[in-house]
C-alpha cells in the first residue's frame, strides 16, 4: 500500500469527516513543515552553532536557550504569513505575537513551545515541540492574551512533535491520536500508526523524584505504595522512568502506557505545578484523552480548567485511566 503523507491524511479526513477545513489544514501542514526545520536544526548540533544559552531570559524566568529561541522563530516565520491564524502565543514570549497587517488574518489562535525539554539539548537528549489549536472568539480583531484564555477543551487541535532517534508527529483533530515518521530522504511526514489507545493499567511511573519532600500528602501516598511494593489484585513492580522533556515522557506513556506527574508542591503557592497549562498541560491531555487515558491536576479535568493567564502553571497527573482515577481517589480523601 502506497505510504499515507500527511497531507494526502488531513486531505481525506477533511473530505471523510469534514473535522478540518482547508485552513486548519494549512495551518497543520505549516507547523509540521517547521517541526522540520527544527528537527534538522537539532538534528545539527554543536555543529550547527545553536547549542548552549542564548544569554536571554523569558517570562518564566528561564534562560533561553538558542534553541529555544530559533525554534520560536522558526514557528513565528512559518506561521504569520499564511491567513489561517489571528494570533500566536509561546512559551519564549511574554505576549502574543500578532500577525503583520500585511497578511491576512484567519480564525485560529496557534499556542505552542517551541522546544519542550530544552535542558536536554546540550546533552543529546530527546526534546521536542507540543501546539494547541484554538478558534479566536468572535468579534475579536485584535487578539490579545485575552482570547487564549479557552480551557483545553476548546482545542480543535493539538500535537506535538519529538525529536529522538526518529522525528515524530502525533496529533490529535479530535477524533484520535495519530503518529507520524519523517521520511527523511523524502521530506514528508508519513502516516505510521493511527488510533493509538493508553493501555488502562500500567506499572511505569514518571515523576522527578528529587522533588519529594515538596509533594502534597496525596501524591506522597501514592508515589509512597508504588515505592513500597504495591498489594494485593494491583500487586506488581513498578518501574520508573524520568526524561525530563515531557514530550517523550508523554510520548512513552502514550505509546507503552504510565503514569506521568508533575504535582503541585508546597514551595511556592504561587506556582500551582510547573508545567505551562496552555501549551503543555492542555495539548498532551487533549491527545492523552483522545488515546484513552485521563488527564487531572488531581483536583479536576485539565481540560475544564479556566486560565486566567497565559503563561499559567497547573499540576500535571496524566496517563493510564485507572491509575490517573487512583491519585485524583486520593486527592478527595488525604
Ligand atoms: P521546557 O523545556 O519547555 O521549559 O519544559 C521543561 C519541562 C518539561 O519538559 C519537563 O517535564 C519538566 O520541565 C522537567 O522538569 P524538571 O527539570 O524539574 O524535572
Ligand atoms: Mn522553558
Ligand atoms: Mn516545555
Ligand atoms: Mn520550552
Amino acid at each position: 500500500m502506497q505510504p499515507v503523507s500527511l497531507t494526502r491524511f488531513l486531505l481525506e479526513e477533511q473530505r471523510a469527516k469534514g473535522l478540518i477545513n482547508a485552513d486548519l489544514r494549512l495551518l497543520i501542514e505549516v507547523v509540521s513543515r517547521a517541526c522540520k526545520s527544527i528537527s534538522i536544526a537539532i538534528g545539527k548540533g554543536s555543529l550547527g552553532g545553536a547549542l548552549g544559552s542564548a544569554g536571554s531570559e523569558n517570562v518564566q524566568g528561564e534562560v533561553q536557550k538558542k534553541l529555544d529561541v530559533l525554534s520560536n522563530e522558526i514557528l513565528l516565520e512559518a506561521n504569520e504569513w499564511g491567513g489561517h491564524l489571528a494570533a500566536l502565543a509561546s512559551e519564549e514570549m511574554d505576549d502574543p505575537h500578532p500577525i503583520p497587517h500585511r497578511y491576512p488574518k484567519g480564525e485560529y489562535l496557534l499556542v505552542f513551545d517551541p522546544l519542550d525539554g530544552s535542558s536536554n539539548i546540550d546533552v543529546n537528549i530527546s526534546v521536542g515541540t507540543i501546539f494547541s489549536v484554538l478558534r479566536c472568539p468572535d468579534g475579536v480583531s485584535e487578539p490579545d492574551a485575552q482570547a487564549f484564555l479557552q480551557p483545553g477543551a476548546k482545542q480543535v487541535a493539538a500535537g506535538y512533535a519529538v525529536y529522538g532517534p526518529n522525528t515524530l508527529l502525533v496529533l490529535t483533530l479530535g477524533d484520535g491520536v495519530h503518529v507520524f515518521t519523517l521520511d527523511r530522504e523524502m521530506g514528508s511526514f508519513i502516516l505510521s500508526q493511527q488510533n493509538l489507545r493508553i493501555p488502562e493499567e500500567t506499572s511505569e511511573f514518571a515523576i522527578n523524584m528529587s522533588n519529594q519532600r515538596h509533594w502534597e500528602a496525596p501524591v506522597q501516598r501514592y508515589i509512597g505504595e508504588l515505592v513500597a511494593g504495591t498489594t494485593g489484585p494491583r500487586a506488581r513492580d513498578f518501574n520508573m522512568r524520568w526524561v525530563a522533556s515531557m514530550v517523550a515522557d508523554v510520548h512513552r506513556v502514550l505509546t507503552r502506557g504510565g503514569i506521568f506527574l508533575y504535582p503541585r508542591d508546597t514551595r511556592d503557592s504561587s506556582k500551582p505545578g510547573k508545567l505551562r497549562l496552555l501549551y503543555e498541560a492542555n495539548p498532551m491531555s487533549f491527545i492523552v484523552e483522545q488515546a484513552g487515558g485521563a488527564a487531572s491536576t488531581g483536583h479536576q479535568r485539565i481540560l475544564d480548567v479556566q486560565p486566567a493567564a497565559l503563561h499559567e502553571r497547573i499540576a500535571v497527573i496524566l496517563g493510564s485511566k485507572n491509575e490517573v482515577e487512583r491519585v485524583s481517589e486520593y486527592h478527595k480523601t488525604v
